[in-house]
């Protein structure tokens, strides 16, 4: 199949006529990829079964992952959902449209194939104009994974869709960059207290400032015990994943510069070619005989942690691209978007943790 690439010129004011034929391709089962505010989606219509299927083999990927519905007004939540409890009603007239999807209970319009055989469903109102207007314009719910290859670090740009999905997918909607660069937060409210499944922009912080009590799912943070079934089966898989090898370093930032120094050497020494992830505030700890020798790429400012999120996974897909062996990557502080920066991280480096 040959991919369509849509460049849209403003993308903070889309024209419809340029989004109409992705609507189409949309009511007509076909498959869309298009950026939202927080990775590029691959969408298709979540009423229907078969082109959510389309969906698992373009990104090859598991049929028990559910998919996340995406609605572009308010009045379309109701059809998708058997109830509408009071702590759903609070987020969302807090953080929609944005990066937070809510899980509800589903009404019998949703097939199973879009939930991965789940009685509830994810719902998520992106706040992107190019994104909320397909929608809108398509008539219909639209499920969405990230639009990468399963396994491969979330996409960013429309040329990171582009290298994973052309010519298995219809289209693809160009609205460069996306702004905040990991997936959206999601939240269960099927329980008594409101349960996070993954961190995202909107932070647990933010979301115990307005609801109170809430839980965190226990696979946001450390690795699965056996027989421990993650609440987003999503989180179960070593996601966001570099080809190569992952080290994530935690601690002071000279003990941790320290720390990435040797181990670099090491594997350095042990000739495979190695990359290290630092940021602005952390480069000069580095020596410049290093810098010669392996990849240093600076994810972004500390202080802005805003600019870590946006460049997280563009770093670990150039790591791909320039065929690194090893990657060594400084941990950052657990709290606020910090907590979404090292989920990411930590499932990316597989676990690997080293403390210093
Ligand atoms: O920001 C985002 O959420 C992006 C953009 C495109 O909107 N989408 C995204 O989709 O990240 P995906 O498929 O890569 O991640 C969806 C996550 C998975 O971990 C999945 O298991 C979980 O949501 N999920 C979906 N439906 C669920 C449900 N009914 N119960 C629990 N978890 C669910
Ligand atoms: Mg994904």
């Amino acid at each position: 199949m040959e991919t369509k690439r849509v460049v849209i010129k403003d993308v903070k004011h889309p024209r419809d006529g340029e989004l109409l034929e992705a609507a189409q391709i949309l009511r007509d089962g076909g498959l869309v990829a298009f950026p939202t505010e927080t990775v590029y989606g691959l969408g298709a219509n979540a009423l229907n079964e078969e082109a959510a299927k389309k969906i698992y083999a373009a990104k090859g990927r598991p049929s028990d992952n559910p998919l996340i519905a995406h609605i572009s007004g308010e009045k379309e939540l109701a059809p998708l959902v058997a109830e509408i409890p009071e702590t759903a009603k609070k987020l969302m007239k807090a953080y929609w449209p944005g990066p937070l999807t809510i899980i509800f209970r589903k009404s019998d319009k949703v097939p199973y194939g879009t939930t991965g055989g789940l009685d509830t469903v994810a719902v998520r109102m992106p706040s992107d104009p190019i994104a909320n207007r397909m929608i809108a314009l398509a008539g219909v719910p639209v499920a969405a994974p990230s639009a990468n290859t399963s396994g491969r670090p979330s996409p960013t740009t429309a040329d990171h869709v582009w290298e994973d999905l052309s010519g298995k997918i219809e289209m693809i909607l160009d609205g460069g960059p996306v702004g905040i660069g990991l997936e959206s937060t999601i939240v269960d409210v099927t329980g008594e207290v409101p349960m996070l499944l993954r961190p995202g922009a909107i932070t647990l912080e933010m979301l115990r400032e307005l609801l109170g009590q809430v839980d965190v799912d226990p696979a946001v943070t450390g690795p699965m015990s056996p027989g421990i079934h993650p609440k987003a089966p999503g989180m179960k898989y070593r996601h966001y994943a570099p080809k190569a090898d992952m080290t994530l370093v935690e601690g002071g930032t000279e003990a941790m510069a320290a720390e990435i120094c040797r181990l670099a050497q090491e594997s350095i020494s042990q000739g495979k070619k190695t990359g290290v992830i630092c940021t602005e505030e952390t480069r000069h700890l580095y020596p410049e005989s290093l810098l010669g020798q392996a990849q240093f790429r600076s994810m972004g400012v500390r202080a802005k942690e805003e600019t870590i999120a946006h460049n997280l996974y563009a770093v670990l897909r150039e790591f791909d691209d320039i065929g690194v062996d090893r990657i060594f990557c400084e941990a950052f502080p657990e709290t606020e978007l910090g907590q979404a920066i090292m989920n990411r991280l930590i499932k990316a480096a597989g676990h690997k943790i080293v403390k210093v």
